[in-house]
């Protein structure tokens, strides 16, 4: 029953589903400053191009500036009749200045434009998704700090394989937080292009200066190609694929928070502004904040998988299609924001570790095994010879229900010479862990230094 936005060869409206089916106006309305701002540098463009006047294109700046203020005093809520936010953008420049207003449009497309609003949003979104990852990471380096000398059971396949630092196991986390950070600086340096100039899909026919609008809006280049220019959405796959890389390793962290958190681990506590209880079992305390983690690392996992579909067979150059590219967008960087947000403030506030049981947990177990291997080694034993004899002792000793500590100096002995009285420090947890000094490795000495290099790398952006 509204009458067309677009060119006089319709004669007849859109049905009234379609027309709901058609717009985007109710998600894309995320875009409304960027698009705004974009506009604004078209208009400044076309200006300096002498394609439009200079009083017209002031004209056309302040108004959209209005409609930025309007937009954010809630005075502007275009509704479903303007389709997509740059028709209701658009629509209310002409309101607001006049037949001016239509000359904004002058040597652009909605294809060009929508390109360039998803792109300076990405732009924001990742600095921000930046500034997160940061605040994640500095906590991560506050609890190592605390906790280089307290111990861990470290695991391979889920079984007690060595003792770690504490920092150890958390300072990989933020190494990988550290890459995701790095990574999406790579992704923003394909952001940064701007496709403004395009057209449609083959340039245009008026003069314009692409460099100058993308200096305008401070894109690194422009795109070389106009059918590439419009039709890329290469930038936002990359975008999804460091969102989805970053929720990998916040679900792997949350996995091993739940697990700490159990009563077979005992290894966390949560407190009670991180945890949630049961409606029937009193006793629940549940680790919701580590599973809504997990679990929302599915969607972003989907939105990537989305978009790698929508775009596998699409001809040149736009399509429609392409407008299915902003909600999973949008949910993404909503999702990653929230995610970082909350296991920063558990892993700050809502989450203690048990020293105690730390400690007692890692010497009730045969993770120094190893060393025992280790020292007959460093003593001349070729290693694979140790390796066997160790492996027959862990037998006997679980036959007999002890641990490695528990054997005698001449049942030591019996088994080799070459063990002395040393052998009980060699083997203690807190030795163990000491002497893995190698470059990378858990050995306190090692830690502290990967500490003090962590902080020169969040510091030194
Ligand atoms: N709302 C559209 C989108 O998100 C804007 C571009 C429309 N262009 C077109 N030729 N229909 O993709």
């Amino acid at each position: 029953t509204e009458k067309p936005t677009w060119s006089q060869r319709f004669e007849t409206s859109l049905h009234p589903a379609i027309a709901r089916f058609n717009a985007s106006i109710s998600f894309d309305i995320e875009l409304i400053e960027y698009d705004i701002t974009g506009s604004q540098a078209h208009a400044q463009m076309l200006a300096h191009t002498g394609i439009i006047s200079p009083e017209e294109g002031e004209q056309l700046v302040t108004g959209l500036e209005k409609i930025r203020q309007e937009y954010r005093q809630g005075q502007f809520q275009p509704g479903i009749d303007a389709e997509d936010v740059h028709f209701a953008v658009e629509k209310r420049l002409t309101e607001m200045v006049g037949d001016v207003g239509k000359k904004l449009h002058t040597a652009r497309s909605r294809n060009d434009q929508v390109g360039t609003d998803t792109r300076l949003y990405l732009r924001d979104q990742i600095q921000q998704i930046r500034q997160y990852l940061r605040e994640f990471q500095t906590v991560l380096l506050e609890i190592a700090e605390k906790n280089v000398e307290t111990l861990i059971p470290g695991y391979t396949h889920l079984q007690r394989a060595q003792p770690l630092s504490l920092a150890h196991h958390l300072l990989a986390y933020f190494q990988m937080s550290q890459r995701d950070w790095e990574r999406l600086g790579d992704v923003y340096k394909r952001v940064n292009i701007s496709p403004l100039g395009c057209g449609a899909l083959a340039g245009t026919t008026f003069p314009i200066d692409r460099h100058y609008t993308a200096s305008l809006l401070h894109f690194d280049n422009i795109y070389a190609n106009s059918l590439d220019g419009v039709s890329d959405r290469d930038f936002a796959i990359e975008f999804l694929c460091a969102a989805s890389m970053i929720m990998v390793h916040l679900s792997r962290l949350s996995e091993e928070v739940i697990l700490w958190a159990s009563e077979e681990f005992r290894f966390v506590t949560l407190k009670d502004s991180c945890a949630t209880g049961s409606s029937i079992m009193p006793q629940k305390k549940n680790p919701d904040v580590p599973e809504l983690v997990r679990g929302k690392t599915g969607r972003v996992f989907g939105h990537l998988q989305a978009m790698l579909v929508i775009m596998k067979g699409l001809p040149l150059a736009y399509n429609k299609d392409l407008q299915e590219d902003k909600e999973g967008i949008f949910d993404t960087v909503k999702t990653v924001k929230a995610c970082l947000e909350a296991m920063t403030i558990l892993l700050r506030e809502g989450l203690e570790f048990r020293n105690q049981r730390l400690a007692q947990a890692v010497t009730e177990d045969f993770s120094n095994a190893t060393d025992v291997a280790d020292y007959l080694a460093a003593r001349g034993v070729p290693f694979r010879e140790a390796y066997n004899l160790v492996g027959k002792v862990v037998k006997t000793s679980i036959a007999a229900g002890k641990l490695l500590k528990d054997l005698k100096l001449e049942e030591w002995q019996q088994i080799h010479p070459a063990f002395a009285a040393d052998i009980y420090e060699a083997i203690s947890p807190r030795q163990v862990v000491a002497a893995r000094n190698s470059y990378g490795g858990t050995g306190f000495a090692q830690v502290k230094q990967a500490i003090v290099a962590a902080r020169t790398q969040i510091r030194a952006e």
